[in-house]
């Protein structure tokens, strides 16, 4: 990892993405089973509604991502968390999340929320704990046409 030019980065949240959004989408498709397919389009909006939103480099390729929606000051929850398969099980992941946590949009936030199908044991390293009771989701038109059903059932099954 010390030969490695990895970097920490955080998208200023303004229209303006500093943040390569053909990498980020190439990310998704390989690493985010939920977040596949998703637009340009699509994700520059999401990317622009968020605040923070973190990202890591190796020189110039995009192998880490995560992002937070937040009040401010009660709730926040974290989105879209991924680490490029190669560079799995290096502590990236575990620094990705400590650096979104400790932002000083969400520094002062009561509750932090992530949902997580079976990552769990990585959010409990740092501090999450299972909350099955207080979730609920609304269905309303999604962009999930280029996902397969099996892929649809998984996600339901989050929520579900
Ligand atoms: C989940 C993910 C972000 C973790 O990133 P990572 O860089 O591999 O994680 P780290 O190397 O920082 O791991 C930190 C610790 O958590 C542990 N850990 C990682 N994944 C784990 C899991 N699923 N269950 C239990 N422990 C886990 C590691 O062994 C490590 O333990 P240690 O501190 O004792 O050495 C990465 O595996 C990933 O991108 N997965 C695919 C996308 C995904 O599922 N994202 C989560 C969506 S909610």
């Amino acid at each position: 990892m010390n030969s490695l030019q990895i970097q920490f980065r955080e998208q200023i949240c303004d229209r303006h993405s500093q943040i390569d959004l053909y990498q980020l989408q190439e990310l998704f498709n390989i690493s985010a089973f939920w977040a596949k397919g998703r637009s340009i389009e699509d994700l520059g909006i999401a990317v622009a509604n968020s605040d923070p939103v973190i990202f890591v480099c190796n020189g110039e390729q995009l192998i880490g991502f995560a992002r937070a929606t937040s009040d401010g000051i009660y709730r926040a929850t974290i989105w879209d968390v991924v680490i490029h398969p190669k560079y799995r099980g290096t502590g990236l992941g575990s620094k990705l999340i400590k650096t979104i946590l400790n932002h000083p949009r969400l520094k002062c936030v009561e509750r932090v929320y992530v949902m997580t199908t079976c990552q769990q044991g990585f959010y409990e390293k740092i501090g999450f704990q299972p909350n099955s009771s207080t979730t609920m989701v609304l269905h309303r038109q999604s962009k999930l046409d280029s996902v397969t059903t099996e892929e649809v059932q998984l996600q339901e099954s989050i929520v579900g």
